[in-house]
This record gives C-alpha cells, sequence and structure tokens, in this order.
C-alpha cells in the first residue's frame, strides 16, 4: 500500500463554527479586573477592542459561526495539512506516529493570520480604520500586516527591539503589506519614552509593545483606532480552534479516532490552544489525551509562575487578568524565540493547567535548535524557533514511546517556518548560543512588585 504523507481537506470541508472552551471549564473563569479590584464591564474595554470582539471575548457559546467573509479569505491557505512526519520517526526509530498541522503554508508563514483575518473583518464591520499592535518575532506583525491590505485597513506595528534588529526581513514583509513597523521601546508613546529614559539599551519585551501599541489606539483624537493583540485574548484563542477541528477531521481520514498525545508550543498561548483546545473538549467529555504545552527555559510561565493576577503590559494599560505570570516588569533574555519572550499566559490556557487538563515542558533553546536541525533535514521544513519547542517536546514523547515500545500517536502544531530566522539557527550552528535559566530568586523578587493584587480563585 502506499503511504499517505499528507492529509488534505477539500475547502468545503473547512469547519464553519470555531469551538469556545469558555462553558467546558472545569471550574469558571476568573473575570477581568479593572481599577479598584473590580470585574471589568464589557463597555470599559470599548476604546480599545470593537464591540462585536468584545462580545466574543466575553462569550459563554461554545459554538460561534465563522463568517462566510471570512472563511472566503482563509481559503487562500486552508485547511492546512496534516503531515505524517514518516522521516522523522524513522530517524528516531520509534514505534509512535508522529503527525503535524502544517500552519507555516499561510502568506505570512505561521498560524497568525487565523485570528489577524478575524479581528481585522470584525473592526472593519465596526467602522474601525486603523490598528495598532505590537509583534515579538514579527510574526504578528506580519499577519495583521496582511490582514490589513486584504481587508482594507491601516496597520502600525510595535516591534520588541531585539527581533526588530535580528529579523530585519520580517520588518519588509509588513511593509510589503502596506503595515508601519517601528522599533519598541518608541520615542513615539509615553510608554516608550519612560522605559528609554531607564533603561536606555534595553532589548524591549512585548510587555512594553503592547504598553506602545494601547496608549497609540487609545489616544487617537479621531476614535477610529483599536488595538489588535495577537494571542492571550479569549477570542484569539477562538479563532485559532479552525487548527484543531481541522485536524479532528484528517485524522479521523486516517482512521485515528484520538491522538494519545498532543502538543503546541506556548507563547501567549495562541496555536497551543489552537490545536489544543477541540481535543480538550474531547477529555473533558472522557478521551484519555495527554497535553502538552512546550515553553522556553527562560520564560517559564507555566512551569514556575505562580497562578495570579496581573496586567499584559509593563505600563499596567491592561486590565488584571488571572493567568500563571512571571510579573509584568519580567524582561526575558533575549533569546531567539521572539515569540515565547512573554511574561503571561491566556487566561484560558491558564484555566486548562490549573484545571489539570493540560501539563507543560520546559525546554533549554539548544535542545531545541538541535530539534529544529534534526527536523529540517528529515521532513524538510524548516521550523521558526518557537516552533522548535513543540517539535523538541514531540521527539522527547517519541522516544518516551520506543523506551516503553509503544505505538503512540503523536500530534503537534508547527506553528511557523523559520525562513526569516536563520540566523538563530547560525547562531547555533557556530557555537554562539547559550541556554539560559533565571534564577528563581530573581522571578520572586520580580512578583514581589505584585503583593497586594488580588488572587484569583
Ligand atoms: C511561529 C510562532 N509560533 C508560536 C508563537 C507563540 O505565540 P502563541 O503562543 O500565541 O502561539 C509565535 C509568536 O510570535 C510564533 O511566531
Amino acid at each position: 500500500m502506499t503511504r499517505l504523507k499528507k492529509i488534505l481537506l477539500d475547502e468545503s470541508e473547512m469547519p464553519r463554527q470555531w469551538y469556545n472552551l469558555t462553558p467546558d471549564l472545569l471550574s469558571p473563569l476568573n473575570p477581568p479586573l479593572g481599577p479598584g479590584g473590580k470585574p471589568i464591564t464589557p463597555e470599559m474595554l470599548a476604546p480599545v477592542f470593537p464591540m462585536n470582539l468584545i462580545e466574543q471575548e466575553v462569550s459563554q457559546q461554545r459554538w460561534i459561526d465563522i463568517p462566510e467573509e471570512i472563511r472566503n479569505i482563509l481559503v487562500q491557505w486552508r485547511p492546512s495539512p496534516l503531515i505524517r512526519a514518516y522521516e522523522l520517526e524513522e530517524a528516531l526509530g520509534t514505534p509512535a506516529k508522529i503527525y503535524y498541522k502544517n500552519e507555516s503554508v499561510s502568506p505570512a508563514g505561521s498560524h497568525k493570520p487565523n485570528t489577524a483575518i478575524a479581528q481585522a473583518w470584525y473592526n472593519k464591520q465596526f467602522g474601525i480604520k486603523r490598528l495598532t499592535t505590537e509583534t515579538g518575532a514579527g510574526q504578528w506583525g506580519a499577519a495583521l500586516s496582511y490582514a490589513g491590505a486584504l481587508i482594507g485597513l491601516e496597520v502600525k506595528v510595535f516591534m520588541v527591539r531585539v527581533s526588530f534588529d535580528q529579523k530585519p526581513f520580517r520588518k519588509l514583509m509588513m511593509q510589503t503589506w502596506g503595515g508601519t513597523c517601528i522599533a519598541s521601546p518608541s520615542t513615539e508613546t509615553q510608554a516608550g519614552r519612560n522605559i528609554l529614559e531607564k533603561y536606555p539599551d534595553t532589548p524591549g519585551s512585548l510587555g512594553i509593545a503592547i504598553s506602545e501599541a494601547i496608549e497609540a489606539a487609545v489616544t487617537d483624537p479621531t476614535g477610529q483606532t483599536r488595538y489588535s493583540l495577537g494571542s492571550v485574548l479569549n477570542h484569539v484563542m477562538l479563532h485559532q480552534t479552525i487548527i484543531g477541528l481541522e485536524a479532528k477531521k484528517q485524522l479521523a481520514k486516517v482512521g485515528i479516532k484520538k491522538p494519545d498525545v498532543v502538543i503546541g508550543c506556548c507563547g501567549g498561548g495562541s496555536n497551543f490552544a489552537g490545536l489544543a483546545f477541540p481535543f480538550i473538549y474531547d477529555k473533558v467529555n472522557g478521551a484519555d489525551i495527554q497535553i502538552i504545552g512546550a515553553e522556553p527555559f527562560s520564560c517559564p510561565t507555566l512551569t514556575k509562575a505562580p497562578f495570579i493576577y496581573d496586567h499584559g503590559d509593563v505600563a499596567e494599560m491592561t486590565p488584571l487578568l488571572p493567568m500563571y505570570s512571571l510579573g509584568h516588569n519580567f524582561i526575558p533574555a533575549p533569546i531567539h524565540a521572539g515569540g515565547l519572550r512573554y511574561h503571561g499566559m491566556a487566561p484560558l490556557v491558564s484555566a486548562a493547567l490549573k484545571d489539570g487538563l493540560m501539563e507543560a515542558q520546559a525546554i533549554h533553546q539548544s535542545e531545541c535548535f538541535e530539534a529544529g536541525l534534526l527536523f529540517s533535514k528529515t521532513e524538510g521544513i524548516i521550523p521558526a524557533p518557537e516552533t522548535t519547542h513543540a517539535i523538541a517536546s514531540a521527539i522527547r514523547e517519541a522516544r518516551k514511546a520506543k523506551e516503553e515500545g509503544k505505538e503512540k500517536v503523536i500530534l503537534f502544531n508547527f506553528s511557523g517556518h523559520g525562513l526569516m530566522d536563520l540566523v538563530g539557527y547560525d547562531k547555533y550552528m557556530t557555537g554562539q548560543l547559550s541556554d539560559y535559566e533565571y534564577p528563581e530568586s530573581e522571578i520572586a523578587s520580580n512578583l514581589e512588585k505584585l503583593k497586594g493584587y488580588p488572587l484569583p480563585r
């Protein structure tokens, strides 16, 4: 029998609804809190997001229809292929069957356009003309610029300084799609100027860039600018679930009722949630599935941080979110997986971990780049540094399956390609890359600053 490498769906088989995990959590989600520790109301978010997205943010509805106009754009690259990693399996000599969902086939090269297109469309519907945002590795800024071009919105991106310098081609992608990209911290906002005054040589962080992008949106005197976030929030997780919903249909095509292990890398949590939440739905309904979030050792939000209320940004402009957090002042080491350098974790992913619906692994960047090279030499596609965390975790699980002699089905999310991230590979191959582990004392002293904040249930 000829073996099937790519499991494809027709365009007509693309899911017509997104899945919202909120009603299926074992304990109710803690609400975001505003000034004075009171739950925030949708109206309080209105200067920042359009009301149609705020409605999704607080929705308790399990299934939410994907508007046809959004589906008509998503088919530019969706349904994305599910691929059996035969060559990687062979190299590992594992009895495990490894599958990956290839989200790198999108125009921007990652999973990010799944929500960029949706967010741009809902903003446009609401009469918004301009979006501001932040970007770490540049994937999100590129994705939103692409979405802005297709949907007809101006896009301004604050890009974390260290990535701006490491990844100049991402900026050019944003500009090609008509977006504007500036290094953060910048002198354009009060938040940026404050940081630069204190730390003129800072590599920047997602937390700082978020502060700048929110400030730029809410200070627009025309009121026609809103802010867009590429991860963390409930509506972003929602838009990404198309990944896992497709994967389920694709596994069914090759006779697999359920995977044994599902893996995604975790920055703010969106690609992980996108693949994993539809399987968490099965888990909540009795299926035995191990679900793993893989994160960098140098930014150990899921494995070392406490579950607390914290701000999503450095300048404390966002509401307090219930999440695992290293503290909003945490500036992670400048590792090459820029998209995983975030101090917090999506409230929905945090709740899943707290409820015991998933587990987490922290992996050093050298193990990740080694996994990235093995994957490139076997499966051919060069992964983004973020994605190598999921690959390294899948390799660990495949080796475990070999030791145990078990024919497990391992599914992971291939969140993006690394063709714009080759500087990181160069550093790894020429021995210039070091592993970072934050001293526990530094994490603790950073969290000291949050004393007096309310605590989630
Ligand atoms: C390719 C890729 N994977 C993963 C991430 C991490 O983000 P999230 O955890 O929201 O998926 C990013 C963020 O920039 C990314 O570009």
